[in-house]
């Protein structure tokens, strides 16, 4: 098969982004399939175009915004190209953690308490989002952007004095910012995977900072990993069984990486969904996988198997 592996892109996570493409890119040669490998930049729309006729199918491996969240998706589905992963509207609301948390808490998945807003701009105020946090969520809360990843943008706020801090560094990266309870406790992630989607084994992430930021996920050493996590089996269960659930509330497809914290109390709090998760050889779904006895080749052939055109057929074609 000819296959384009977009990466790179746009976002912050550019970086992350490069790696995951060309490691998947390798796989994909070993797995036989001619490969091309594209950088998605300012051009993004006129290199996707180039594709057309060549590409049997585009497998997306750019993280963030301009790729994760639905707007690439949409660009293929017009070019008639089909790709991996989530469609346009799963990766759009998944992109945004106060949309994909009101769809999640709706069917069942429990989230953290939290305000959403805008610090500036449309109906946007800073002393009225500052009370709002002290009413409906208190201290210590966490503040992110609505849209980004990789713990980008995102503090922990422990008084009025943080907060404000907070709320200016999240909104540098989203006119959305989102502010959450911070929840004490352990931090478990759940790999999605296949056409018809089955949990991976629960993965533990034990990072040396007080949250599991962005040094922590791409310095080594700097976190410890345990897989399967060391959990009563029916503990492990009940996470796998919500990640499914948010995965399929969300209409994720391929692919995706269900974040949780489980506080003191044994109660789960899902974080969020990621519909492009990290995939070098030693990223968590790969090594995920890995505890399920499947090879990071077996992980990339599943991915591509779930390419197609998302959006039901154009008329006349
Ligand atoms: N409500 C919370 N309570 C405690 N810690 C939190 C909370 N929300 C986020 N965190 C910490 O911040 C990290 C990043 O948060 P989150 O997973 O929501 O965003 P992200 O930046 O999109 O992550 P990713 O890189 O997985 O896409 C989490 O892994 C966790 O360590
Ligand atoms: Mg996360």
């Amino acid at each position: 098969m000819k296959v384009a592996v977009l990466m790179g892109g746009m976002s912050s996570e550019r970086e992350v982004s490069l790696r995951s493409g060309r490691a998947v890119a390798d796989a994909l040669r070993k797995l036989g399939h001619e490969v091309r490998e594209v950088d998605l930049g300012e051009d993004a729309v006129l290199s996707l175009h180039g594709l057309k006729g060549w590409a049997d199918v585009a497998f997306v491996c750019l993280h963030g915004r301009w790729g994760e969240d639905g707007t690439v998706q949409g660009t293929l589905e017009l070019l008639g190209i089909p790709y991996t992963g989530s469609g346009v509207l799963a990766s759009s609301l998944a992109m945004s953690k106060s949309t994909a948390k009101e769809v999640l808490a709706a069917k069942g998945v429990p989230v953290p308490r939290g305000v959403t807003g805008r610090v500036e701009g449309d109906g946007g105020n800073r002393e009225t989002l500052l009370e709002e946090v002290e009413r409906e969520v208190g201290y210590p809360c966490i503040v992110k952007p609505d849209r980004e990843g990789s713990t980008v943008g995102t503090v922990v706020a422990n008084d009025r004095e943080e907060l404000a801090r907070g709320l200016e560094e999240a909104s540098l990266y989203d006119e959305m910012v989102v502010v959450e309870e911070f929840i004490r406790g352990r931090e478990l992630t759940v790999g999605i995977l296949g056409l018809h989607p089955r949990p991976l084994p629960v993965l533990e992430v034990i990072p040396s900072h007080r949250i599991y930021d962005y040094q922590c996920k791409y310095t080594p050493g700097r976190t410890r990993y345990l897989v399967p996590a060391p959990l009563p089996g029916e503990v492990a269960a009940r996470l796998q069984e919500l990640a499914l659930r948010a995965h399929r509330a969300l209409g994720c497809e391929g692919i995706s990486r269900v974040d949780f914290i489980l506080d003191g109390e044994g109660r789960a709090f899902c974080l969020e969904v990621n519909t492009i998760p990290g995939m070098t050889e030693l990223s968590l779904v790969p090594k995920a996988a890995q505890a399920a006895g499947l090879g990071f080749e077996e992980v990339v052939a599943e991915v591509l198997s779930s390419a197609r055109l998302k959006l039901p057929a154009r008329r006349g074609n």
